[in-house]
């Protein structure tokens, strides 16, 4: 029997046809002749954020000065953390925007050591990203005087869910994991994890950094206790963007701020020469907050809460399916493979796949017209990551096209194996 021909292209149309979030893609500034699937490194400059900053950098900074910390700025911090509250369905008392991924799980994981409310024990595994694991092993270096507790699984690109409950029955303790994997993009049951590390005198700092803002996350109905997260890739918060720092409110008492800045303080403007903490979650605030950074993110932030993160979800999800199809039937004959889960429900918002020579496969895409902006992982994976917000349905098909052009004539043979810094 004859194979049925699909016609991808009348899909892809009607599909971006009908998209209800469609509209959103004119929020945001595209450069001409590119396509960007690397909203998962680094997420696309909304419409207006170029305005806040110059208002902000001439008429706050410029002309007002110091005045503008009462009158603009002191409370933007509290403001933006209130946004991305609502976006994870927590309090706002138990969520606050500042400092990078890095600093927030060395301070969660730090105080949380230091409580001995937990088995003695740092774990994470080996999906996690590699700051992550830097992190824990210097303070489990510190703090234990031994190294990170890693859960190993055979395949390197999603997680084997009976060894880590395992481990967790093995070994309770402090765990960090990523929601989202960053190579393979898999995604971890978080509510059956929380619950599983629960009853096991365990708790699970998770890394949102690849989920928020595609995946529809309720910490409280999830279970979880602690999380951190970056804004920069699907929050579209900007180069360098504030992280973040989630703390459930009944483990928030129990902890200390292990970088006790001034901003951590109850009355930090009363210059008091003894340390007393805030009682909410500001008491893991540092040092002076990064307004022009805060003033990026804001806008991003009320992007996503304005589309409706369910929407976005959705529209992830079918995104990704399509893609997903049209690699098996497309790229895989020619020699890709794909090292993304099947299963929607255990995606988040990238499809990662690989092949030997997946360098120089990501230089002919980036010197083509479109150029076509994914990115480049060693050894040998290239993630085409899906923002809801702007990316068609029609430009995952172009990027199908070209790869299948690529692969086919081994266009990839022109360019050199020479790298820069950030692929
Ligand atoms: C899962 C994950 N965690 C942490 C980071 C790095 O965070 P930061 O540079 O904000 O410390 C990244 C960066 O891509 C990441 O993907």
């Amino acid at each position: 029997m004859k194979p049925l021909m699909i016609d991808w292209k009348s899909k892809a149309l009607e599909w971006d046809l009908e998209d209800p979030l469609a509209s959103f893609r004119e929020r945001f500034i595209h450069p001409p002749e590119t396509i960007y699937l690397d909203g998962n490194s680094l997420g696309k400059l909304p419409h207006g954020v170029a305005r806040d900053l110059e208002e902000t950098i001439q008429k706050q900074w410029g002309q007002k000065l110091i005045r503008s910390w009462n009158d603009h700025w002191f409370g933007l911090s509290n403001r933006v953390s209130k946004k991305l509250a609502e976006l994870l369905r927590v309090t706002p008392t138990e969520l606050i925007v500042g400092e990078s991924t890095s600093v927030r799980l060395f301070q969660i994981a730090q105080a949380l050591a230091h409580t001995k409310c937990f088995p003695s024990r740092l774990v994470t595994d080996s999906l996690n990203f590699p700051t992550d694991s830097y992190i824990l092993d210097a303070i489990s270096k510190q703090t234990y005087d031994a190294p990170t507790v890693r859960v190993n699984y055979k395949d390197t690109l999603r997680a084997d869910l009976n060894a880590l409950k395992s481990k967790i029955d093995s070994h309770p303790g402090i765990y960090c994991l990523s929601l989202v994997s960053y190579q393979s993009g898999y995604a971890y049951p978080i509510k059956q994890l929380n619950r599983y590390a629960a009853s096991n005198n365990s708790l699970i700092i998770w890394d949102l950094s690849h989920a928020v803002g595609v995946l529809d996350i309720d910490l409280k109905e999830t279970e979880t206790k602690a999380a951190i997260g970056c804004t920069y890739k699907y929050l579209n918060g900007g180069p360098g963007a504030p992280a973040f720092l989630y703390v459930d409110a009944h483990i928030l008492k129990q902890i200390e701020n292990p970088i006790a800045g001034w901003f951590g303080h109850a009355r930090p403007f009363n210059f008091e020469s003894e340390y007393q903490p805030a009682s909410t979650i500001q008491k893991m605030a540092v040092g002076t907050p990064s307004i022009l950074s805060l003033v990026a993110l804001e806008k991003g932030l009320e992007l996503t809460l304005e589309a409706g993160i369910s929407k976005i979800r959705h529209k992830s999800v079918l995104q990704s399916t399509f893609l997903y199809e049209l690699v098996t039937a497309r790229l895989e004959p020619l020699g890709i493979a794909i090292e993304s889960p099947p299963e929607s429900d255990q995606r988040g918002s990238h499809i990662s796949i690989s092949h030997p020579e997946a360098w120089r496969i990501t230089k002919a895409l980036q010197k083509g017209t479109p150029s076509i902006i994914p990115d480049f992982r060693p050894d040998r994976f290239i993630r085409l990551g899906i923002a809801p917000l702007y990316t068609r349905f029609s430009d995952l098909l172009i990027v199908i096209d070209r790869l299948e052009y690529i692969l086919s004539t081994k266009e990839y043979l022109q360019f050199t194996l020479e790298k820069p810094h950030v692929t």
